[in-house]
C-alpha cells in the first residue's frame, strides 16, 4: 500500500477546530484556528525556540527534543483538539502537476499517478509516501482535470508525524511547505494593492539559512526556488563584529543593544546584500520565465522583521514591499495579546496555511 501515512487527507468535517504545526529551522511554530463558513479566529498561536541545529535542512537530529518544544507549543496555545496539520520542508518533497482524463476510476488514476511518479522521483518507490491530489477541472481542456502529486521519502515522513506523536498529537494532515504557504498566500493577497489580482507578485520567506522565492499570480504558484541566504548570516556577522558566542549575538540581534556603530558598519552592509540578491533573483525570474516582471513583493519569516529591511529592498528593486499579513480577515480570539500578534505575524505564514488547508480538505 504506498499511501499509508497521508501527505494529504483530511481532518474529516467533525470538529471546528484546525491546528497547524510549523516545524522549522528555528522553531516550532503552532497555530489554532476556530471557525466555520469561511471566517476564522485566531484562537492561538506559539511560537517555540528550538535549540540551534537541532533542525538542519530538514533534517530532525533528535525528535523528542523537538516533540517536547511541540508540546508546550500546543500547551500555551491551550489546544482543543489533538488533531494537526504538520508540513514537510519543500527540499525534502517532490510534487508534479499533471492533466488526466476527468473519466478515470479511482483506482485507474492511482494506476497513473504511480507510473507518473515511477518517472519522475530519482528513488525507488517503496522508500516513498506518494500522494496526489485532484487540483480540479484542467483550464481550456474540456473533459481533463489536474492531478497534483507530491512524494517524499518515508523516512523524512514518518519523522515530522513522530514529531507530532511524541507531543501527544496525531498529524492528520501532512502537507508540503510551499502548499502551505500558497493557502496562506490566499490570505495575504487581499490585503494588497487592487486585491493583488492580475498582478506578478513575490513571496521571500526568509528563514535562518535559506529563503523561499515564489511568484504568484491570482494566487497560482508560477515560479519558485530556494536561495541560500538567511537570517543566521548577520548572526554571524554580529558574532564577529563584536567576538561574541552565537546565542547572545542572536539574541542582541532581536533585542537590540550593539553598539552605536552596529547599524552603519553591519546592519547595513548586511541589509544591501539581501536587497542585492532578492532584486538578482527578481531579475532572474523576469528574463528567464515569459510572465513578465513582478509588481509587488511580500516578505515573511523572522527577517522580514528587521526595522529598514523592506525599505532597503524597495529602493534596490524599484518594487513595492510589504511584509505579510495572514489575519487580515482573521479575528484574533481575547486571549490573543494584539501587541505581540503585530510582531509574530510574518514568522506564522506557514502555520497558518496549514491550518486554512486542513478546513478546505
Ligand atoms: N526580531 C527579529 N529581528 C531580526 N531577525 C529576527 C527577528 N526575529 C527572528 N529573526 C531571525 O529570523 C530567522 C528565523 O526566522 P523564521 O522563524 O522565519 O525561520 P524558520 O522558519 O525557523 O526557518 P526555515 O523556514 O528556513 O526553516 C532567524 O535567523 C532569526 O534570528
Ligand atoms: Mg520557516
Amino acid at each position: 500500500m504506498l499511501f499509508d501515512i497521508p501527505l494529504f487527507s483530511s481532518f474529516g468535517s467533525g470538529g471546528a477546530y484546525r491546528i497547524g504545526v510549523d516545524i522549522s529551522s528555528s522553531s516550532v511554530k503552532v497555530v489554532e484556528l476556530s471557525g466555520r463558513g469561511g471566517k476564522y479566529v485566531l484562537e492561538g498561536y506559539a511560537v517555540e525556540l528550538l535549540p540551534k541545529d537541532l533542525i538542519q535542512d530538514g533534517n530532525i537530529s533528535n525528535v523528542a527534543q523537538v516533540g517536547e518544544a511541540l508540546r508546550r507549543g500546543l500547551k500555551r496555545v491551550g489546544a482543543h483538539t489533538k488533531n494537526v496539520a504538520i508540513a514537510l520542508p519543500s527540499s525534502t518533497a517532490i510534487t508534479k502537476k499533471i492533466t488526466v482524463s476527468a473519466n478515470q476510476k479511482e483506482e485507474d488514476l492511482e494506476l497513473t499517478v504511480e507510473a507518473e511518479a515511477n518517472q519522475s522521483i530519482p528513488f525507488p518507490l517503496d522508500e516513498v509516501n506518494l500522494d496526489y491530489w485532484v487540483i480540479g477541472p484542467a483550464p481550456n481542456v474540456p473533459g481533463e482535470i489536474e492531478v497534483l502529486i507530491a512524494a517524499a521519502r518515508r523516512e523524512k515522513v514518518e519523522d515530522y508525524a513522530a514529531v507530532a506523536e511524541s507531543a501527544g498529537a496525531k498529524p492528520m494532515i501532512i502537507d508540503i511547505e510551499s502548499l502551505a504557504i500558497q493557502h496562506a498566500f490566499a490570505a495575504i493577497a487581499p490585503t494588497l494593492a487592487g486585491k493583488g489580482r492580475g498582478k506578478n507578485i513575490a513571496l521571500f520567506d526568509m528563514g535562518v539559512n535559506n529563503t523561499r522565492f515564489y511568484v504568484f499570480h491570482d494566487n497560482d504558484i508560477l515560479f519558485s526556488r530556494e536561495m541560500s541566504f538567511g537570517g543566521n548570516q548577520l548572526t554571524v556577522d554580529i558574532q564577529r563584529a563584536y567576538n561574541l558566542p552565537s546565542g547572545e549575538a542572536e539574541t542582541a540581534k532581536k533585542a537590540g543593544g550593539l553598539p552605536e556603530n552596529y547599524r552603519n558598519d553591519v546592519l547595513r552592509p548586511y541589509m544591501d546584500n539581501v536587497a542585492m540578491e532578492i532584486a538578482r533573483a527578481l531579475q532572474f525570474f523576469s528574463t528567464t520565465t515569459t510572465f513578465g516582471p513582478v509588481q509587488q513583493i511580500v516578505l515573511s519569516g523572522g527577517c522580514s522583521l528587521i526595522n529598514g529591511l523592506d525599505r532597503a529592498i524597495t529602493q534596490q528593486a524599484s518594487v513595492p514591499v510589504v511584509i505579510a499579513n495572514p489575519f487580515a480577515a482573521i479575528k484574533a480570539s481575547n486571549h490573543v495579546r494584539a501587541q505581540q500578534l503585530a510582531q509574530d505575524t510574518p514568522l506564522l505564514l506557514t502555520a497558518t496555511g496549514l491550518a486554512l488547508r486542513s478546513f478546505e480538505s
